[in-house]
């Protein structure tokens, strides 16, 4: 099972089975009261992580979830520059030989078609760990395990998607899963310019989200009380005229410290790296998510993942 985008899950039960397994495989973790090495359910298997683009959380989560199953890591974090990518081999060519080192091919990718291309080529699982500006389904999964275990379930939530709309591919893939629940409201809070595409638009109308656009939080949390606000940073590295553009953009977006106290009981999500779209003065709350939970879902998720293409289905 390749996990490419968050398309191929097309009814809530298949990601709950997701949940399931994850939350069973944490139990069971916890219940033999082991360091994680100790239970080495992955013993004999190898994920590779491969990332051509920067990445702090995604990399180690994953390694941490494979260390904790007791599996071995190979790793590459900077495939652009220290894989034989600079020496002009081609995707295709260097995934024909990390599927003969490794069980599972952990893959992050400037161009969007990249993970397409492992989908189609390469002979062991992959996992899109974030393709370009398209998508970065493993964290749609631990964002809405996140949303799940803090609000106990994710029908009729009222979820506020802020900042980078247009390229930032947590948000695309987050609401891929989100259609798949009941009554969902979106709060779509973003620069002008860097508003929803249509594509993620029409989804969002095909599949019965409901959606208002807003250029100011503090505008839209003072018409609406929400369960969830979802923070993302400008996606800097995809803008092409960046300097012109950056000095543009209103602030009006951001979750200051007036627009925390006046988002009632919300939980605050962000995947994170954070600019300075966060105010710090929320670090602290308990409704701050993104230091805490979503850290540790991302973990858990991870493992999930990594247990049920290596391990259940063999
Ligand atoms: C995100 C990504 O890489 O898309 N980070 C992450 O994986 N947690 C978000 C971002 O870079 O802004």
């Amino acid at each position: 099972m390749n996990i490419i985008s968050c398309k191929q899950f097309e009814k809530r039960e298949d990601i709950q089975d997701i949940f399931d397994i994850t939350e069973k495989l944490s139990l069971r973790l916890a219940h033999m009261n082991c360091h994680w090495l100790a239970s080495p359910i992955l013993w004999n298997k190898t994920m590779a992580s491969l990332f051509y683009e920067p990445s702090t959380r995604t990399r180690f989560s994953f390694e941490t979830a494979m260390h904790r199953l007791g599996g071995n890591v190979i790793s590459t974090e900077n495939a652009s520059q220290f894989s034989s990518h600079a020496k002009g081999e081609s995707l295709e060519d260097t995934l024909a030989v990390i599927g003969r080192y490794a069980d599972v091919i952990v893959l992050r990718h400037p161009d969007r078609e990249a993970a397409y291309i492992a989908d189609r080529c390469a002979k062991v699982p992959v996992i899109n760990a974030g393709n370009g500006d398209g998508e970065h389904p493993t964290q749609a999964l631990l964002d809405v395990f996140t949303i799940q275990k803090s609000l106990g379930s994710v029908d009729n939530k009222k979820i506020v998607l802020a900042g980078d709309l247009k390229y930032g591919r947590t948000i695309h893939s987050l609401i891929h899963l989100l259609s798949l629940y009941d009554n969902i409201n979106l709060h779509l809070v973003s620069p002008v310019d860097l508003s929803l595409s249509n594509e993620y638009k029409d989804i969002c109308k095909n599949k019965g989200i409901k959606f208002t656009e807003w250029q100011s939080l503090k505008e839209c949390l003072s018409n609406n009380s929400v369960d969830v606000i979802y923070m993302t940073r400008i996606q800097k590295e995809r803008h092409e005229t960046l300097t012109q553009r950056l000095r543009t953009y209103p602030e009006s977006w951001k979750l200051g410290e007036t627009e925390f106290n006046m988002s009632g009981e919300a939980v605050i999500m962000h995947p994170l790296p954070r600019n300075d779209e966060i105010n710090s003065c929320v670090d602290q709350s308990k409704r701050a998510l993104y230091f805490t939970t979503q850290i540790d879902c991302g973990i858990a998720i991870r493992a999930g993942l990594l247990y049920s293409i290596l391990f259940e289905r063999n």
